[in-house]
């Protein structure tokens, strides 16, 4: 995959890359972004699978109008709405109430989703030509240097995007400053391109910084969360026997793993595409969650690729009730 200058045509290559499922590296003003339809859990899978990410973290959601926001979030209070007016577009990020029409893939089956508008004019007519708010993390290998040129992109990522956008180096240089916003305060998830002192002031009040190891800033990293409001185990670590009686749900990955007679069976991607099970695994959860169940057995999935984020999600959801 080569590099493609950042004009209009190009751009329109790229957007139309993401209105058909695929990936796209372009430039923010903070670092350049792995994109993908945010609202087609299929393809923002293709992002963690393309990142290597072990665990399905939350994605920030791209927009380029608050109109557009609107779509996605619901704003409750007058903060939000000063943040807005003062930081967008620019390296803020604002965690919100999410709506109903965000896949749970992007939010990491939270009820909270990310959003910011980059200060940067290709980011902005990529998103308005693609007409969906982009999904996109930093566009690094999990665990190397964000890439602040197209470059970086291109060494890290090429042959698996299918369009890099070379809009010229980052003018910020580090990701987006992270604010949670609720009724009584403002709490600093990360801090980033827009200062403290900056929002400091323009909200009059001081913001709570939260360190890096609480459970609000890093939801990923704890042993036990995301898990379903009913109790969850492994198939392995059952008798499955002792629950005939029971209204028990079924999670398996493909057709060819185990044989049940069980009611309540869903397949995670019945061809064992592992992109199509990551893009199902927190709807099938919400379903079986909404099902009247006493209980739902899960399969163990091989933890390569992005089977180990599957594999993440579902041991710290087993984690809660063994
Ligand atoms: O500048 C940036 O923010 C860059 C550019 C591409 O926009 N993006 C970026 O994304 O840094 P990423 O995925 O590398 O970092 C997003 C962070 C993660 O630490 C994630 O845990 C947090 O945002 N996050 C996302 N959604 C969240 C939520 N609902 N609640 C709490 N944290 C959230
Ligand atoms: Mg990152």
């Amino acid at each position: 995959m080569s590099i493609y200058k950042a004009n209009h045509k190009n751009i329109l290559l790229a957007a139309d890359e993401i209105k058909h499922g695929g990936l796209v590296g372009f430039p923010t003003e903070t670092v350049y972004g792995l994109g993908a339809d945010g609202m087609n859990s299929t393809a923002v899978a293709k992002i963690f699978e393309t990142k290597n990410r072990p665990t399905f973290n939350p994605l920030i959601l791209h927009i380029n109008s608050v109109e557009q926001l609107d779509s996605i979030a619901k704003i409750n209070n007058a903060k939000t709405n000063i943040l807005i007016n003062n930081f967008w577009p620019g390296p803020l990020t604002l965690v919100l109430k999410k709506k109903e029409c965000i896949p749970d893939i992007v939010t990491a089956g939270n009820d909270t989703v990310a959003v910011r508008m980059p200060a940067n004019k290709t980011a902005l007519e990529l998103i308005y030509l693609a007409e969906t708010p982009i999904a996109a993390p930093s566009a690094n290998v999990f665990g190397k240097l964000s890439p602040t040129t197209a470059f970086h992109v291109e060494e890290q990522l090429g042959d698996k995007v299918d369009v890099i956008l070379d809009g010229g180096k980052c003018k910020v240089g580090v990701e987006s400053t992270i604010l949670k916003i609720s009724e009584n305060e403002v709490i600093l998830l990360r801090p980033g391109g827009l200062s403290v002192e900056k929002i400091e002031t323009a909200l009059n009040e001081k913001i709570i910084r939260k360190n890096i190891s609480e459970e609000i800033i890093s939801p990923g990293l704890l042993k036990s969360h995301y898990a379903p409001e009913i109790p969850i185990r492994f198939i392995d670590d059952i008798n499955l026997d002792d629950y005939r009686n029971q209204n028990v749900g079924v999670l398996l990955f493909d057709r060819n793993s185990y044989n049940f007679d069980f009611k309540e069976i869903k397949y995670l991607s019945k061809n064992g595409q592992l992109r199509e099970a990551a893009a199902n695994l927190f709807v099938y959860l919400h379903e079986f969650e909404n099902a009247n169940l006493d209980l739902i057995v899960c399969e163990k999935i091989n933890p390569v690729g992005l089977g180990s984020a599957i594999m993440d999600r579902l041991e710290k959801a087993v984690n809660k009730y063994s």
